[in-house]
């Protein structure tokens, strides 16, 4: 898959192909991220700095302190990773950013030091649709084309999307309230758990009987879905016990089997109506072990099913320079502006 680009000054012709370098950025929420990635799979050199320690003690993340990290840390973040690498940007084929969605501060650190990088080096520029970086996650270290039908589920957004083309990419439905994570996040609070509370929750869960509580899956048509119901429904639970010890393992195991089902269901669906023989599964939620295991048990049906390594899960930057490589509704332009929602 050959892609030809122009460098930002002398405006010379650039093929980006297999053996080609591609260095990129990430900086769209809580992470400071960079990665060099050869041929759109193979991880060079990847490095992140989390900022979630800081974030911890608020509850969530403060954008204007999330933005402050950012400037800190962005150089030494690249710096490690040419260092990784052991190459310098003379070396790099082409500079990748994420452009959006996210904290609008956050993405200016990270893709001003992406341009400034291009302009600097006078190679390409791609800028990143950040939730297509999460779908490019699953080309690293793996054979997948499209094309497939992608479950993308993180803090801010629940998608299926169908990838008929590294150009053709479809929202087919999504969450008309909240993302999968945040309800994750949301509960784990209700429940008295630190931020961010969906990993915390899904370990409970592994404990707890998935059938202790029946609660409700939200009646959304399409491909949609709705968490928010679900989320009262826990808070209406909570509070039945009247102050007494919640049985909090089975709590989690009830919520994480009620909402594993419903992404199941709909993905099913989709692959059903389209006739793709792959499933995708992207975002920092795809880390979850249960919808891990649903999906994967699609497996048993036929299909062919991919989901990133947990690194690759949470925001990091392999997964932009993977998205710069193969998909082609990128922002390659220089004076790209970021943006916070999609
Ligand atoms: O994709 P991501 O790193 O950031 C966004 O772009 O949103 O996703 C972060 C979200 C958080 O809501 C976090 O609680 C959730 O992913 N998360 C999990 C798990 N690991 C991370 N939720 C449930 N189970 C997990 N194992
Ligand atoms: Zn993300």
């Amino acid at each position: 898959m050959n892609k030809i680009k122009k460098t930002l000054f002398s405006e010379q012709t650039v093929t980006i192909d297999d053996n080609s370098l591609i260095m990129a950025i990430e900086s769209s929420c809580d992470e400071t991220a960079c990665a060099i990635v050869k041929g759109g799979r193979d991880v060079i050199a990847n490095v992140v700095a989390s900022q979630i320690k800081i974030h911890e003690g608020y509850g969530g993340v403060i954008p204007e302190i999330a933005a402050r990290e950012h400037l800190e840390a962005i150089n030494i973040v690249i710096d490690e990773t040419f260092k990784q690498a052991g190459v310098n940007g003379k070396d790099i084929s082409a500079f990748a950013g994420t452009v959006g969605p996210g904290l609008v501060g956050c993405l200016l650190v990270g893709l001003n030091a992406a341009k400034t990088l291009a302009l600097a080096y006078d190679k390409p520029f791609i800028g990143v649709n950040h939730l297509n970086a999460h779908l490019a996650a699953n080309f690293i270290d793996t054979n997948l084309e499209p094309p497939f039908i992608a479950l993308l589920v993180s803090g801010g957004h629940t998608q299926i999307i169908n990838v008929d083309s590294y150009s053709d990419i479809g929202i087919i439905g999504e969450t008309i309230d909240d993302a999968v994570g945040e309800a994750y996040d949301k509960v784990a609070r209700l429940i008295g758990l630190p931020y961010p509370g969906g990993p915390k929750l899904d370990k409970l869960a592994q404990e707890g009987n998935p059938y202790a509580y029946k609660l409700p899956q939200a009646k959304v048509g399409g491909y949609d879905f709705s968490f928010s119901g679900l989320k009262t429904a826990v808070l209406r639970l909570v509070k039945s016990f009247d102050g007494k010890e919640l049985p909090v393992k089975d709590i989690c195991a009830s919520f994480q089997e009620c909402v594993s089902e419903t992404l199941l269901k709909k993905v099913k669906a989709a692959l059903k109506e389209t006739g793709y023989k792959q499933v995708v599964l992207a975002g920092g939620v795809a880390a979850n072990s249960e919808i891990r295991k649903k999906i994967f048990n699609l497996k048993n049906e036929g299909y062919d099913v991919y989901a990133p390594i947990m690194k690759y899960c949470t925001d990091n930057a392999a997964m932009v320079a993977s998205s710069a490589f193969f998909f082609n509704n990128t922002f390659d332009n220089i004076n790209v502006e970021v943006f916070s929602r999609a």
